[in-house]
């Protein structure tokens, strides 16, 4: 008979588990935001995007590549991607976000629509047309506090490298751009983790060398080579497990399988 009073308690936990299971999927979603340097196609014939070798590393979850060409954090914004993103995660979805080859650049005198304000904070600027625009940190931070509201963990990785060895010297030294990534990761608190991509691709490609890695850079020296692309997603793997990020859960490789040292 006391079987009786334990039954009604199974009964409510058999009910209330679907609840749960509903607002997570079997398999996580892993959506990348960037540009060409990440995206299907690289910037044009020859190369590729690293996003495109990620998948190979990763098991148990899929790998949505939403990165385009030609964009930065303010024009992937201004185009509702971030917001299209916002919409589509659900809790346990992770979205790595890696902007800063179309960051840079001028507002004055021409806009292109893909440069951002200057500076680490809430500063602003207004275009001679009369746009206000953000800053990077700004824009990246909004997009990874929205994100992270929806249950999704935001990688921001710090841009990947121009050929450090178009000298014939190899040589890096990180961009402005990779400071802001770390303010954007302070600023929008748990849920988000920085993975020093730039520098773990800079290390791979200065031990390398020189006539290895201009052979990674086809067209130009932003946008590299399929083969090339596969060496960047396996820096982003690195750092990814040396960090011990909860992405890493996911990975084929163990850190050690991966060529490099953790930084
Ligand atoms: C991880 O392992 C898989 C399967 O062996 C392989 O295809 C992939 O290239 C590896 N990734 C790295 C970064 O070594």
């Amino acid at each position: 008979m006391k079987s009786y009073a334990v039954l009604p308690a199974l009964a409510v936990a058999a009910l209330a588990a679907p609840t749960e299971d509903i607002e997570k999927r079997a398999t996580p979603h892993v959506y990348l935001a960037g540009d060409s340097t990440m995206a299907l196609g690289g910037g044009g014939t020859g190369t590729q995007g690293w996003g495109v070798y990620l998948p190979y590393s990763l098991t148990g979850v899929t790998v949505v590549n939403d990165a385009i060409a030609g964009r930065s954090a303010r024009s992937y914004t201004d185009e509702g991607r971030f917001t299209t993103l916002i919409n589509t995660v659900v809790s346990g979805d992770y979205v790595i976000i890696e902007f800063g080859h179309n960051d840079g650049g001028s507002l004055t005198p021409t806009d292109n629509g893909r440069s951002d304000c200057v500076g680490s904070g809430s500063e602003t600027c207004t275009t001679a047309a009369g746009v206000v625009v953000q800053t990077y940190v700004t824009y990246l931070t909004n997009a990874a506090k929205s994100l992270i509201a929806k249950g999704a963990k935001v990688i921001i990785s710090s841009p990947t490298p121009d050929n450090p060895c178009e000298t014939g010297t190899c040589s890096y030294t990180p961009n402005r751009f990779t400071g802001y990534c770390k303010i954007v990761v302070a600023n929008a608190g748990t849920g988000a983790s920085f993975v020093d991509h730039g520098q773990y691709v800079a290390n791979e490609f200065i031990s390398l060398g020189a006539t290895v890695v201009d052979s990674y850079y086809p067209i130009d020296h932003t946008h590299t080579s399929p083969i090339g692309a596969n060496v960047v997603a396996a820096a982003f793997m690195k750092g990814l497990l040396c960090a011990n990020d909860n992405l890493a859960a996911y990975s084929k490789n163990t850190t050690a399988s991966i060529a490099g040292s953790c930084i």
